[in-house]
């Protein structure tokens, strides 16, 4: 992967996930967090098959030039009717290889039109406030923070704020 940025040549495509994406994203799990991002115990409850957790329906697909390069898990926050219509990002990956290329700005354009499309009216999403490549990922994308919650985490020896943010559809 170049850093050339997309292009008529290079061009970033978003789709649903089907289960023959299954290792590509298990592979892109396994090398895209670090401790500013996400849980170094993370990796450990890591098994061989990625939709474990929940299966490609729950996943939209970034492909740049027809290559698997990263993930956007979009959810219903709440299992009850009150809660209807607010969806969470319960996590969003780009392959080290491929970033600042607009793989996840495709991805989370994705996501508004997904939401939109099934009449949701708000994404959240929680975020370390370490990470402040996707802090200003989402506020580009006209998500605010809505709460924070101090030392919530303590990672490598140090305690960090954990952020709501959502955006309103
Ligand atoms: C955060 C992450 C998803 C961004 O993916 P990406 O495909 O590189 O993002 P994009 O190319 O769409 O970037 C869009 C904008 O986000 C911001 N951004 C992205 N990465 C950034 C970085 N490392 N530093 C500063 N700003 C950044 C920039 O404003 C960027 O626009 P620009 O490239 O024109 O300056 C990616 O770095 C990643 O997978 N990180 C590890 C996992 C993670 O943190 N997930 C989010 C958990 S809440």
């Amino acid at each position: 992967m170049s850093d050339e940025r997309p292009s008529a040549d290079h061009e970033v495509t978003v789709r649903h996930a089907v289960e023959e994406d299954d290792a590509a994203l298990l592979a892109i799990e396994q090398v895209s967090w670090d401790a500013s991002s996400g849980f170094p115990s993370y990796q450990d409850t890591l098994g061989n098959t990625f939709f474990a957790r929940s299966g490609p329906e729950a996943h939209l697909v970034a492909e740049y030039d027809g290559e698997v390069v990263g993930y956007l898990r979009l959810q219903d926050k709440y299992p009850f009717p009150e809660g209807a219509g607010v969806l969470t990002i319960n996590g969003l990956a780009i392959a080290p290889t491929a970033r600042r290329l607009g793989a996840a700005s495709a991805l989370l354009e994705a996501a508004t039109a997904e939401g939109v499309l099934r009449g949701a009216r708000k994404i959240s999403l929680h975020v370390h406030s370490t990470n402040t490549a996707a802090r200003r990922l989402y506020e580009r994308h006209g998500y605010v923070v809505e709460g924070t919650h101090p030392n919530e985490f303590l990672i490598e020896g140090a305690l960090i704020a954990a952020l709501d943010m959502a955006k309103m559809l």
